[in-house]
């Protein structure tokens, strides 16, 4: 070795033992000190890697119309960046906290110093559906794959879609929303085009129970004029409608609805014979 290398070497050990000294009848902080003189240590424990605390291959199930929340928690991510990638077409949606997707439905949403870096999806739409990925850019880079599904609700009224009733009896239509993944907001009823739902003074009673996504109408004493078409019309769900006839009870052909109002014609070929041999008994 040469002289000088020498030389800068006991100036370090002289360094490092003036430090010392001073630290002891010091404040006692000798980390810092001896990092003022620019000497660095290997860290005492491994940096720990990166961890995903949502699980791989999660499945996520959201209504249309809502908003979707894909999620993705991150330990340990360092100075990583989260990226969420939309796989069937290989869009990078985010980068961070900045959306480089034009559509501006998506967004990451992160709190400062939380681990969470769900993926927001507003008004998702049935298009939306298939696997994103959660990319964290540690060396090498990791992700996991998170599946949304995308459900359509709809509104059903239990029974048959038309309804035949006798002047005087009591109507009751009940509507439940299906396939969905949240309760509606409100839910109306419609009488032709006209919203009935505080129609009390009409004899109509509407009663929704929205948590469980279920509108009931009822009508105690059902008259002409109560019928027609009815929708139940959820918030957030294709609606759903069903026919009442009023039965005028002289004329059953008028009651009927869409030409089949002779169908007391079509008797079975031993219903005619019983008919002719009664004729021929008369006779
Ligand atoms: C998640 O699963 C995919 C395959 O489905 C795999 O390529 C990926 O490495 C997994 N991610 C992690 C963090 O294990
Ligand atoms: C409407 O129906 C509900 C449930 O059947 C009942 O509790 C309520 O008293 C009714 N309201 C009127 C005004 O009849
Ligand atoms: C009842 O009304 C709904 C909503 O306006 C409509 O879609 C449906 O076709 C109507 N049904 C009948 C039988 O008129």
């Amino acid at each position: 070795m040469e002289v000088g290398n020498w030389m800068f070497f006991g100036f370090i050990t002289l360094q490092l033992l003036s430090t010392t000294m001073a630290t002891e009848d010091g404040d006692g902080d000798l980390v810092d000190d001896l990092n003022e003189l620019g000497v660095s240590f290997p860290p005492l424990e491994e940096i720990p890697p990166v961890h995903f605390a949502t699980e791989n291959s999660t499945v996520v199930t959201s209504q249309t119309g809502s908003t979707a929340l894909v999620p993705c928690v991150v330990n340990n991510i360092g100075d990583g960046m989260v990226s969420w990638i939309r796989r069937k077409d290989y869009h990078l949606l985010t980068v961070g906290l900045t959306t480089y997707s034009s559509d501006d439905r998506f967004q990451a949403v992160h709190l400062q110093h939380s681990e969470d870096w769900t993926l927001q999806i507003k008004y998702v739409q049935t298009r939306d559906a298939g696997l994103y990925e959660c990319q964290v850019s540690s060396h090498p880079p990791t992700s996991i794959f998170i599946q949304l599904n995308v459900v359509e609700a709809r509104a059903e009224i239990s029974g048959p879609s038309e309804k035949y009733l006798k002047p005087g009896s009591g109507l009751r239509l009940q509507c439940r929303v299906v396939q969905s993944t949240e309760p509606p907001l409100y839910v109306f009823w419609y009488h032709n085009n006209r919203m009935i739902n505080y129609d009390a003074d009409q004899g109509i009673n509407v009663t929704t129970e929205l948590p469980v996504k279920i509108s009931t109408l009822t009508i105690s004493s059902a008259a002409t004029r109560h019928s027609g078409n009815y929708s139940c019309v959820p918030s957030n769900a294709q609606p759903a409608s069903a026919y009442v006839h009023i039965l005028n009870g002289e004329n059953p052909a008028a009651m009927q609805h869409g030409g089949r109002g002779l169908s007391w014609l079509q008797c079975s070929p031993s219903s005619w014979l019983l008919i002719i041999s009664m004729l021929a008994v008369l006779c």
